[in-house]
């Protein structure tokens, strides 16, 4: 990085100049791993490859493709491409089935991924001096410490205040002033009601901007919130394979997208079938290789994250990466049609009176799946007008997604609130 550039300042680069950075680097991330992670080896000796077989970025789609599995066969420390005690931090991430998945960053690294942070900060419209209110959670998973570090490294003063504890969250924003949030937007939520629940209005503290991530959420859910607390709500990205959060983010200025930082991670999407890799702008499940990572490089990291990838705007280099609309896992497939969460809560955000506080439930009653959406009621409501709002959600899903679901409209706050990300789906089968 140029010594002149002050932190957080996206590179002036030209395309050409971009993709020359990238093959080079490509080269020696390829030749690091071949040579020091035995995984590596095995896995592109298998496929009958060598480092020095990537003559363009093209000939990126030779090589074999990394798994969270692989990670988990590794565990923990097999994917790591220096010595353990060149290794600065672990994150993991939550291992909801089986291992977790563990992750180290050299002070190298720990370095690239702060400046990616103030970077994205930056991008959200962060400045230096401004007070950031961060309530990702500290711990293993990357949101906290990431935002944190990154808060810092762009001049901010950060109040790291972490998930949970939602009424002390709300006087901490009113005594404090932050002028940034970043939070997951289904925590947020659960913010701006706790601040209606003490009689404050979330249009009128000092909030400006949130930077949201970490979990799907959709461009109507965005005016749902810029319009309930008056804040620019814009989109962040990442995942702890890869880095953590900062691998791409949107821009204040156009909200069009993620901007891929794409100096240090190589973005490709592959039809998640075939995984043959698809044009810009098709969409198909997002795949990265680190570029510039030097305690664990990950190569062709399959995330499962279904987006396209579009033209750089605000930052006319780096390519963008449309909101992801799920991930893979989270696809339900009811009555043959495929569904995401996110579908349905772009149909709930268009019923007055519903509110996203929602949930997806699988069952299985006779041979063909079903889906329950559980949604929570704005006020409370007698059974009939709950029953009223159901059939017109059921109504939009019918006739925008296209399947039948069944629509439970429950009591303001009965269904659980997570502290950071939100689960979408109840699998019942
Ligand atoms: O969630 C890193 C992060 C923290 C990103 C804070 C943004 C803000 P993991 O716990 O490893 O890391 O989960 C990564 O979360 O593969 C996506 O499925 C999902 N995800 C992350 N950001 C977004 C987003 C962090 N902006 C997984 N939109 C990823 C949709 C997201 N999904």
């Amino acid at each position: 990085m140029a010594p002149t550039q002050s932190p957080g300042e996206v590179p002036d680069i030209s395309l050409e100049q971009l993709r020359d950075q990238q093959l080079t680097h490509l080269r020696e991330t390829l030749t690091r791993v071949y040579d020091h992670v035995p995984h590596y080896r095995h896995a592109f000796d298998e496929a009958g490859v060598k480092p020095a077989d990537l003559e363009t970025l093209a000939d990126l789609s030779r090589f074999p493709f990394t798994t969270k599995d692989d990670l988990r066969q590794n565990y923990p420390y097999g994917m790591f491409a220096v010595p353990r005690g060149q290794v600065s931090r672990i994150h993991a991430s939550s291992g909801t089935t089986g291992k977790p998945t563990v992750v180290g960053y050299t002070s190298d690294d720990l370095d690239v991924w702060s400046e990616l942070m103030a970077r994205s900060i930056h991008a959200a419209g962060g400045r230096p001096g401004d007070i950031v209110h961060v309530a990702y959670g500290y711990g293993l998973f990357t949101g906290g410490l990431g935002a944190h570090y990154g808060a810092e490294r762009l001049g901010c003063t950060v109040v790291p205040v972490s998930g949970g504890m939602t009424e002390r969250q709300v006087q901490l924003i009113m005594d404090f002033e932050p002028r940034i949030i970043m939070v997951t937007p289904s925590y947020f939520l659960a913010i701006l009601d706790e601040m209606e629940n003490q009689d404050v209005d979330p249009r009128s503290t000092s909030l400006e901007i949130g930077i949201f991530g970490a979990e799907p959420w959709t461009d109507r859910m965005r005016e749902e919130v810029e319009r309930r607390s008056g804040i620019d709500a814009v989109d962040i990205y990442g995942l702890s394979e890869v880095m953590g959060p900062g691998v791409s983010q949107e821009a204040v200025t156009t909200k069009d997208g993620l901007h891929v930082w794409e100096d240090h991670f190589y973005p490709e999407v592959v039809d998640p079938v075939t995984l043959e890799v698809l044009p810009d702008g098709e969409e198909g499940e997002l795949v990265f290789t680190s570029l510039t990572k030097q305690a664990m490089p990950v190569i062709r990291y399959r995330t499962r994250d279904l987006t396209r990838l579009l033209p750089g705007t605000a930052y006319p280099a780096f390519r963008r990466m449309q909101k992801v609309t799920g991930r893979s896992d989270d696809m339900m497939i009811v009555r043959g049609v495929n569904v995401f969460p996110s579908q349905i809560e772009e149909q709930i955000l268009r019923v007055e009176g519903l509110t996203p506080h929602y949930l997806c439930v699988l069952t299985r009653p006779g041979s063909l799946d079903e889906l329950t959406v559980q949604v929570e009621a704005h006020d409370p409501l007698p059974a009939a007008d709950r029953a009223a709002l159901g059939s017109v959600l059921r109504e939009h899903v019918k006739n925008r997604v296209g399947v039948t679901v069944a629509v439970e409209v429950v009591e303001p706050h009965a269904l659980e609130r997570s502290l950071g990300k939100a689960k979408r789906i109840s699998d019942r089968r």
